[in-house]
């Protein structure tokens, strides 16, 4: 069994979008996530991140807990946390979906909304629209 943990926050960077932090973070991600079999998807839309860990439980916990310490972002909200079976980004160690091309409706999704959401994006986006870190 893995989990899959989602949560949100309120992002503190001045100018996310296209910036070198959110790069930075991603680079993070792409390097730990890759070396502790963890993957996932980063999506940024307005001031709110919403990220999806998945992979084996003290990791994800451990990882999850690291950055909710992070200073770039605050208001940390614990969405969902599963016990799952499969992967839903198995090929991702870190997706990022930068510029949705769809509006996210905050109000009104649950965590497999907001999972089947980013999952679209990553199927239907392409070029500048996501910025993506497989796992090879
Ligand atoms: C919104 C957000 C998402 C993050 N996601 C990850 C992640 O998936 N993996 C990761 O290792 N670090 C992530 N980080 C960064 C961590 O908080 C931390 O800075 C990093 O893991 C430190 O590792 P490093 O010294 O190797 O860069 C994220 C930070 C923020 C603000």
């Amino acid at each position: 069994m893995l989990l899959r943990l989602t949560y949100q926050s309120r992002n503190l960077l001045k100018r996310p979008n296209g910036s070198s932090e959110l790069l930075n973070i991603v680079r993070s991600a792409e390097r730990n996530n890759l070396a502790l079999a963890l993957t996932g998807a980063l999506l940024f839309d307005k001031d709110q991140f919403f990220q999806v860990l998945e992979g084996e439980a003290n990791r994800v916990t451990g990882l999850f807990v690291r950055i909710a310490q992070d200073a770039r972002h605050t208001d940390i909200c614990l969405i969902d946390a599963k016990s799952v079976f499969d992967r839903r980004f198995p090929n991702w160690s870190m997706a990022l979906i930068e510029r949705p091309l769809a509006p996210l409706a905050p109000d009104s999704f649950s965590a497999d909304d907001l999972l089947n959401f980013m999952c679209d994006q990553l199927a239907e986006s392409s070029g500048p629209i996501k910025v993506a870190v497989p796992v090879w």
